[in-house]
């Protein structure tokens, strides 16, 4: 089938555009906004984009081409309009990690610092979390908000988080099925347009990215990690948006909880400041730079001194507190873990040797906490919000043998074959050596234009 593009005296055939990238040219902004129209309107048919993405998966595409089909994308649904919202809002973004429970403190943080946060998030799927499922296990909590709802919230109590409204991006729904199935998930320019299209929709005026890198990252590599995160703060800064990202180790699992009740406790604990300090440095760092991108500070680090400010003084649990009732939920629950689900048992895993912590899979102990309920295998799966996994020893910590490393929050039977795979995959999790090693550097840098 060619189809022609315009009536001039000169026509393109989409034949020609595929054709074009195939063989290593650049694309205009009016042949990428062509094909994106026409596939989202349905005028195009999948096997040509397949062909396409194919065509991008090997030839990859330049800077300008990236925006081009970044800005294609965010246009092809509605967008988000956060105008009435007073001063500057950055959204922070996660590739996504097991046990990352950053949002759920980072938010609150912000926010009580004076910097309004509209956050539209999202389900986990696979081995890696959703905020949104870690939200729900809040008894009576509503994260599905019409459009007018967030605003009104994020007006009153300057925070809102909740599923993603309205038709977003139409586009990339389409094509990352489309990729799913064509063996073109893992091309950086198509990842870097997806992610960054999706946040152009939402709104926001500056974007904070935490590119997560290691096993249980999407992306394992860290040259790939940096090549991802330069692509995405160029397409936001190309896009007139200021954007910078934080490249952070997702080698071990963020945190100690990694399941959906327990990271709103550990989130909670964390927020009083007896939380971990892996997950606390994270949240300080990624939030100390959202104040500076929101002109609120002179410096990062200035921002981060705000931030512990207001974790001291207990206006951040305020906050989160207030995020909770105004999506009515009950905040009782930060005063009483009882009230959140829980689960029947509690089995721990221990250490067959002593020494040292030299590894903990963030993969495995991301799989074990689905094998046990905590995640979904598909996207229509559903989960138990009570299970999980908590980590008791990380790497660098010293242990003895028979020591507990972890322990598996279960509703199963601790024989039934669900607490088998888990306990098998936290033991695998762990690597322990005989000599001392250094605790793992959490942020490994930082891209900016
Ligand atoms: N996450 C996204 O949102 N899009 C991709 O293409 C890959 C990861
Ligand atoms: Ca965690």
């Amino acid at each position: 089938m060619l189809v022609i593009l315009g009536a001039g005296d000169n026509p393109v055939k989409i034949c020609d555009i595929i054709l074009k990238k195939r063989n290593g040219g650049e694309l205009s902004g009016e042949e990428i906004r062509y094909l994106v129209e026409g596939y989202t309107a349905g005028t195009i048919p999948d096997y040509q984009l397949s062909a396409f993405t194919m065509a991008v998966y090997f030839q990859g595409m330049t800077e300008k081409e990236t925006l081009h089909l970044t800005l294609a994308m965010a246009g092809s649904g509605d967008t988000l309009s956060l105008e009435e919202v007073p001063g500057i809002i950055v959204d922070k973004h996660s590739t996504g990690g097991v046990g990352d429970t950053t949002t759920l403190v980072l938010a609150p943080l912000v926010a009580a610092a004076g910097v309004a946060v509209v956050k539209m998030s999202g389900r986990g799927l696979g081995h890696t979390g959703g905020t949104l499922d870690k939200l729900e296990a809040v008894p009576g909590f509503r994260s599905s908000l019409s459009i007018s709802e967030m605003i009104k919230t994020v007006c009153e109590n300057g925070i809102v988080i909740a599923g993603q409204t309205g038709n977003l991006v139409p586009a990339d729904k389409k094509l990352y099925a489309l990729r799913d199935v064509t063996a073109t998930v893992d091309s950086l320019p198509l990842i870097a347009a997806s992610i960054m299209s999706k946040k152009l929709a939402a709104g926001a005026h500056a974007f904070l990215l935490d590119v997560k890198t290691g096993d249980g990252a999407f992306l394992k590599n860290l040259e790939e990690s940096f090549s991802l995160a330069e692509r995405m703060v160029k397409i936001g800064n190309g896009a007139g948006h200021p954007t910078v990202a934080v490249i952070t180790n997702m080698e071990q699992p963020l945190g100690c909880a990694v399941g959906n009740a327990l990271e709103v406790k550990e989130a909670v604990l964390t927020l009083q400041g007896k939380g971990p300090a892996d997950l606390l440095e994270l949240c300080l760092i990624l939030g100390g730079r959202m104040l500076y991108l929101a002109g609120k500070v002179s410096s990062p680090q200035e921002g981060e001194e705000r931030l512990v400010n207001v974790m001291e003084s207990g206006a951040a649990l305020d906050k989160f507190k207030e995020l909770i009732r105004l999506q009515h939920g009950d905040a009782r629950i930060v005063e009483d873990f009882t009230l959140l689900p829980g689960a029947r048992r509690v089995l721990p895993v221990t250490a067959a040797t002593g020494g040292y912590v030299h590894r903990l899979g963030a993969e495995a102990v991301g799989r074990a906490a689905m094998a046990l309920g905590a995640g979904r295998e598909t996207k229509d799966d559903s989960i138990d919000l009570a299970v999980g996994v908590t980590l008791l020893k990380k790497v660098g910590d010293k242990v003895s043998s028979g020591e507990e490393l972890a322990l598996l929050h279960m509703n199963s039977l601790p024989d039934a074959p669900p607490a088998a795979k888990a306990c098998r995959l936290v033991r695998e999790a762990y690597t322990i050596g005989p000599s001392p090693v250094p605790k793992p550097r959490l942020i490994l840098g930082y891209v900016d234009k």
